[in-house]
């Protein structure tokens, strides 16, 4: 079946990018209707974006054309009728801001307002007003109305500054959609319906740092992209997540709470200090073992000898909390593996004593890279999600996770 996307493009620099987004769109088998803003309009045309979607491409809120179905109804609550889904994408401060307080002053805002479909945003803009108090309460409105986030990425700017406000890659943004789209056509009327509201969940992303001295560690490739997507997942569902990361250059995921750490002895303490909690999702790359001893000052070179590095186990961050009393109703882990991949997920969760495993080839790419492809281990059997961003991964689990607790 064909899912239909309507597709806003606000006033932004990556306006153009949208145009990518709907052949994006169009090689996922998903049908794109353009609303183009007046702002939009100064980026792009309507005559390109319908050349690209191959529709006629709507601007003005007083169009009272026959719309898609050809039935005399009013432009903006057709549109959205007939939509699967929503994007808006560059999603400006300003579009945001009107949406989140509810202003219908033209097309895109009216049809934003009077949709009962799944949005997402795709927010562009400079970083100072990505990151401005305003723009942030807006999100966070949005967020709490239902509304899906991609990026900002971090990243150089068209106005030659760099942080995060650059919009998200057109494929990343196509993935989302398809994630959404997949797993969500079920849910009539998505909107409202989060089915994590009133969960805890506790997320463990990053990698741990094992301090030989004040200056040397031991540590590992993990981005902590997967564990962060994750977390922005499951508050996107609802959830009231709590983050304990690693060190990473990732920004906090938006509405979760967030905890920073180094080594796997603090993570485990913080993550015991989180619980009670419903859901236990397992991400982080914890070292396995610490230096026995680390010392107060830099430890000099000794003359013409190799240091011995005497080391020590560390705690199992997932075995612990899965077998402690307080053990969360659904514990996730994960499994990076180079070779046997299912087979040794399946002995992990058994291990672990964990509800899933989510298994991962990490002999690749994937360890600091931003796909993945994983086969998800419960105790009723297996099934593998095909390779794509770690958001759209994220959002696939989290959906997963909310059938556990709708
Ligand atoms: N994990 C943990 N604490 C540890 C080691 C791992 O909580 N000390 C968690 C990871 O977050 C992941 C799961 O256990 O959810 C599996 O991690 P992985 O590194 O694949 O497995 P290990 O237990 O380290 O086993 P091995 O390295 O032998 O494959």
């Amino acid at each position: 079946m064909t899912h239909r996307v309507l597709l806003i493009i606000g006033g932004g620099i990556a306006a153009y990018k949208s145009l990518l987004l709907i052949r994006e769109l169009a090689r996922r088998d998903i049908e794109t209707q353009v609303i183009l803003t007046k702002g939009g309009e100064e980026f792009v045309t309507p005559l390109s974006a319908g050349a690209l979607s191959g529709k006629t491409v709507f601007t003005d809120l007083w169009d009272m054309t026959p719309t898609v179905a050809g039935e005399a109804e009013m432009g903006h609550i057709e549109l959205s009728r007939s939509a699967d889904m929503i994007v808006v994408a560059p999603a400006t401060a300003n579009l945001m801001s009107r949406a989140a307080h509810g202003v219908a002053d033209d097309l895109a805002t009216t049809t934003l307002l009077a949709t009962d479909k799944r949005v997402l945003y795709a927010p562009a803009m400079n970083v100072r007003m990505w990151e401005a108090e305003a723009t942030q309460r807006n999100v966070k409105t949005l967020a709490d109305d239902g509304a899906l986030f991609i990026g900002p990425d971090v990243g150089d700017m068209a106005c030659g500054e760099y942080g995060p406000g650059r919009m998200a890659e057109p494929d990343a943004i196509a993935d989302a959609v398809q994630g959404a789209l997949m797993g969500e056509m079920s849910l009539d009327g998505y909107r409202g319906a989060r089915p994590l509201a009133g969960r805890k969940a506790v997320v463990t992303a990053g990698p741990t740092r094992e301090a030989i001295d004040p200056v040397r560690y031991i540590s590992n490739h993990s981005s902590g992209r997967q564990g962060y997507a994750i977390a922005q997942a499951l508050a996107d569902q609802g959830a009231e997540v709590t983050l304990v990361s690693g060190p990473t250059a990732l920004p906090a995921p938006r509405g979760a709470n967030f905890v920073k750490i180094e080594s796997a002895i603090e993570m485990l303490d913080a993550v015991e200090g989180a619980l009670p909690a419903d859901i236990f999702v397992s991400v982080a790359a914890v070292a396995d073992w610490r230096p026995a001893t680390c010392y107060d000052k830099k430890a000099p070179k000794p003359k013409g000898a190799v240091p011995p590095l005497e080391m020590t186990e560390n705690p199992d961050i997932l075995a612990t909390i899965c077998k402690s009393k307080k053990r969360p109703k659904l514990c996730v882990g994960f499994a990076a593996q180079t070779h046997d991949v299912i087979k040794l997920a399946r002995a992990k969760r058994k291990k672990k004593s964990c509800d899933w495993i989510v298994a991962n080839d990490v002999s690749g790419d994937v360890m600091g890279g931003h796909e993945n492809a994983v086969t998800l281990v419960t105790d009723t059997g297996e099934e593998s999600w095909s390779r794509a961003d770690k958001r759209a991964i994220a959002r696939q689990l989290a959906l997963k996770i909310g059938e556990v607790f709708s």
